[in-house]
């Protein structure tokens, strides 16, 4: 659902409060956050959706990676999985172990395990995981903290959702889009730990709602606007290609009705790179505010380990009105 009808949606339903619960779907936040003891929060959240690769185990692991992406935006360590899986009636079982088997090494990569399952007949595979782990309330990153001056580094290029489109449309075969499954199926747990080592503000994943989406979140949830360098935004190999043959998700143009006070005034640039901002993601990287006074070398230590392609793609502004705006390039 996009995040303008799931609003209307949740605005429908009692606001869930209870004195231990730290997290608050209202504003966004990647996972729920129930304090356990002091110093001990659970954190929880699950995602599944149809295949975006043909390979099963790739499936798998993306579908892994995706889930416990939650539980790093939030700086928190997995323990603990469920796997959701529908399948059609019929479908090999040799397929279903594939995706499981994905998953499942994934899982294991992240230091968690596999708690368990349910599996039901569906008429479109799917897959997914329910993801259970713990933080330290005090040491948590939340979607709501984002400061003035703060700049924006996002840990993954953008474009798998054009790139699965255009793959489905049979307009590129899955090796030509190898450095977005490669993307997909890595784990931001390392990009987290490197991230907890600086002044980090705000945190959240790059999904559905597209980089512009979640950082219109980002922005609304800490009060304050944004402006994103469109010029610095990584996209995949053939991503703008792709836009260009009119691989455009459906998600895409949801994900940019939402932003209501989006201000293009200052792009003069390709419309095709702003479809890209709102390209709906699956395990997409990090999008961090971080302390201008250490963007430049938490970016660095980003670029040298584990995201060569990590960028500074924007900065926090405190304006009236609140906007998000776009610009071509920009400096910290
Ligand atoms: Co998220
Ligand atoms: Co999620």
């Amino acid at each position: 659902m996009g995040p303008g009808d799931l609003e209307k949606l949740l605005a429908r339903l009692p606001e869930e409060t209870a004195p231990r619960l730290l997290s608050s779907i209202r504003t966004g936040e990647d996972a729920g956050v129930y304090l356990l003891s002091e110093g001990l929060a659970l954190v929880q959240t699950v995602d599944l959706f149809p295949p975006i690769v043909d390979e099963p185990y790739a499936f798998g692991q993306i579908a892994a990676a995706n889930a416990l992406s939650d539980v790093y935006a939030m700086g928190g360590k997995p323990l603990t999985a469920l796997n959701i899986l529908g399948y059609p009636c019929g479908l090999d079982l040799e397929v279903l172990e594939k995706i499981l088997r994905g998953g499942q090494d994934k899982v294991h990569e992240a230091g968690a395990v596999i708690a368990g399952g349910h599996t039901l007949e569906d008429e479109e595979l799917k897959y997914g995981l329910a993801v259970t782990g713990v933080v330290d309330p005090g040491k948590m990153t939340t979607i709501g903290g984002a400061r003035d001056g703060d700049v924006l580094l996002l840990t993954k290029p953008i474009g798998t959702g054009i790139l699965a489109t255009a793959l489905k449309a049979g307009l590129i075969a899955e090796g030509e889009m190898a450095d977005a499954i490669e993307s997909m199926r890595a784990l931001n747990r390392e990009a987290a730990e490197v991230l907890a080592g600086f002044r980090l503000h705000a945190c959240t994943d790059v999904t559905g709602f597209g980089l512009a989406g979640h950082l219109y979140e980002m922005a609304r949830a800490s009060g304050a606007s944004a402006e994103i360098w469109a010029s610095q935004v990584p996209l995949f190999e053939r991503t703008l290609e792709m836009v260009s043959m009119g691989m455009v998700p459906e998600g895409q143009s949801r994900n940019r009705a939402n932003v209501k006070d989006l201000e293009l005034s200052r792009w003069e640039g390709d419309e095709k790179v702003i479809d890209c901002l709102f390209d709906p993601q699956t395990s997409g990287g990090l999008l961090a505010a971080v302390d201008p006074a250490d963007s430049d070398i938490a970016l660095g230590e980003l670029r040298a380990g584990p995201c060569p392609r990590a960028s500074a793609v924007g900065v926090v502004l405190q304006q009236s009105p609140r906007r998000l705006s776009v610009r071509r390039g920009g400096s910290a």
